[in-house]
């Protein structure tokens, strides 16, 4: 009889610590946590790119398919930050104001956008340089971030 509460005590406990954490967790911290991941996917993107780019490679054609999901990172970045900066009007960001912010943002989607056209013209059989020339102009807008 024992056995068994404890048995259903032991359950409860494995079911409710892990919702206990994960509140505890939504405290400040959980948007510069999120913006992160963001920041690690932005990165991951460029690396593959980077590692398609190096040598003819069976799987080439991603680095187009890498371009749009940079494309789609700054669009979870734009909503995660306005989120976050409704959540918490007084956190600090790398920008001094929301017009630096659109600059910024503005810069990266736009250099985003010319990697993703010149990547498609070098699938084809164009060249590489242009799309080696739009990942250097993609790392500074990532740069003026950070
Ligand atoms: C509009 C601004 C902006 C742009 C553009 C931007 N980031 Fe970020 N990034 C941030 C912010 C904000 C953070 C959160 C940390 C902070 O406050 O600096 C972040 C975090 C990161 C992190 C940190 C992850 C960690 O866990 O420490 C990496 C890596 C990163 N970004 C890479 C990139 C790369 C690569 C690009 C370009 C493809 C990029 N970012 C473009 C604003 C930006």
């Amino acid at each position: 009889m024992v056995g068994k509460y404890l048995k259903f005590f032991v359950l409860a406990a494995a079911l409710c610590l892990p919702a206990l954490s994960s509140s505890l967790s939504a405290t400040d911290g959980e948007e510069t946590t999120y913006v992160n991941k963001i920041g690690k996917i932005f990165s991951l993107h460029m690396q593959s790119i980077e590692q398609l780019m190096a040598e003819k490679s069976p799987f080439s054609e991603n680095v187009v398919r890498h371009a749009l999901g940079l494309l789609e990172t700054a669009s979870m970045l734009n909503h995660a930050v306005s989120v976050a900066k409704q959540k918490s009007p007084d956190s600090t960001w790398p920008w001094k104001d929301d017009a630096d912010y659109e600059r910024l943002f503005a810069a990266n989607t736009k250099a985003v956008r010319e990697l993703i056209k010149v990547a498609g013209i070098w699938l084809e059989g164009g060249e590489k340089a242009p799309v080696m020339q739009a990942v250097e102009g993609v790392k500074k807008t990532c740069n003026n971030c950070h």
